[in-house]
């Protein structure tokens, strides 16, 4: 049973717990083994928050594939800074792949849209985003993520690798700010 959280400052309600994640990671594989079967894929993880979404997803799936992590920061706290630094850590060769970025969540796609123009001038074959969240009303880009866990509303979440000011990384459930 998950029960309310205490965060810092903050107290959490249970949101998603870790068997109804790992319920939809799974589909997501499904969908992935479908998509790539005959394709060899570079999946790119965004640090640090997608770590838990990229371990689950990457054991759920049966293909032919790569790993590799990236960083960039774009948030402080709880609200978007919509500063985003410069990608680090991508010592892969992406001409020519199929590269498939691995997000944990996706809002005002401030940080997508920057990862995205990178990738894009370095000439994959195909780029697609895999984000385990999306605020979808938050949404300000043009191209939405192909591959979506849960759509969720605007509020604050924590735990399976999202932070609140560095907290809360290591739970296995999903929780959301409590009003
Ligand atoms: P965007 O650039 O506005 O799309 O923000 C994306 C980044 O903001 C994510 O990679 C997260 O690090 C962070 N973020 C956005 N919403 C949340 C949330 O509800 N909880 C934790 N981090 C979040
Ligand atoms: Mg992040």
């Amino acid at each position: 049973m998950m029960s309310e959280l205490r965060l810092l400052d903050k107290t959490f309600s249970p949101y998603l717990n870790a068997d109804e994640i790992a319920l939809r990671v799974k589909h997501l594989a499904e969908d992935l083994e479908r998509d790539y079967a005959s394709r060899k894929v570079l999946f790119v993880s965004v640090l640090n928050g997608a770590f838990m979404f990229t371990s689950d997803l990457m054991k759920a799936l049966d293909l032919s594939l790569e790993i590799s992590f990236i960083k960039v920061s774009s948030y402080e706290g709880m609200a978007s800074t919509g500063k985003v630094k410069e990608i680090i850590g991508l010592k892969n060769s992406v001409e020519g792949r199929h590269v498939i970025i691995l997000e944990d969540i996706v809002d005002t796609g401030t940080t997508l849209l920057k990862i995205d123009e990178i990738f894009k001038s370095k000439n994959p074959a195909s780029l697609e985003i895999c984000t385990l969240l999306f605020k979808k009303s938050e949404f300000k880009g043009n191209t939405p993520p192909k591959y979506v866990g849960f759509e969720i509303p605007n509020k604050f979440v924590v735990g399976y690798g999202l932070d609140y000011d560095e907290s809360g990384r290591n739970l296995s459930e999903l929780y959301q700010l409590k009003e």
